[in-house]
């Protein structure tokens, strides 16, 4: 059965980044399945995780909540496998601001 964690503070700076990334991690090194969900527009987790957000326009959390699932542009919409981790991700850039 599959968990939803949530890492959310509304204050800046507290660690949020860094508890998902290593909680995640985690997870992964304990043998289980972990998808990571960026929902900052910093993009901070993807750029921790070896992305540029930059070069992601069209394959981020943002079109994942405004495209109807019908959408053509969905199939594109892939988690990124996150090198040497196990991880898979759904990045976020500034279009989700
Ligand atoms: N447990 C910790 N011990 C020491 N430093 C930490 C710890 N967790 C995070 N940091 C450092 O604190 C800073 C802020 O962490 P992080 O970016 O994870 O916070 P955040 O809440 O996601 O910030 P933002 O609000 O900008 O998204 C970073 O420099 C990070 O390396
Ligand atoms: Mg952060």
């Amino acid at each position: 059965m599959a968990h939803v964690i949530a890492v959310v503070n509304q204050k800046g700076g507290v660690g949020k980044t860094a508890t998902v990334a290593n909680v995640a991690w985690e997870l992964v090194a304990q043998g289980h399945s972990c998808l990571a969900v960026d929902l900052d527009p910093q993009g901070s987790l993807t750029i921790s995780l070896g992305f540029d957000p930059d070069e992601l326009a069209g394959q981020t959390i943002y079109e994942g909540m405004v495209l109807p699932p019908d959408h053509p542009q969905h199939r594109r919409l892939q988690p990124l496998p996150v090198e040497l981790t196990g991880l898979a991700l759904i990045p976020a850039n500034l279009d989700l601001a």
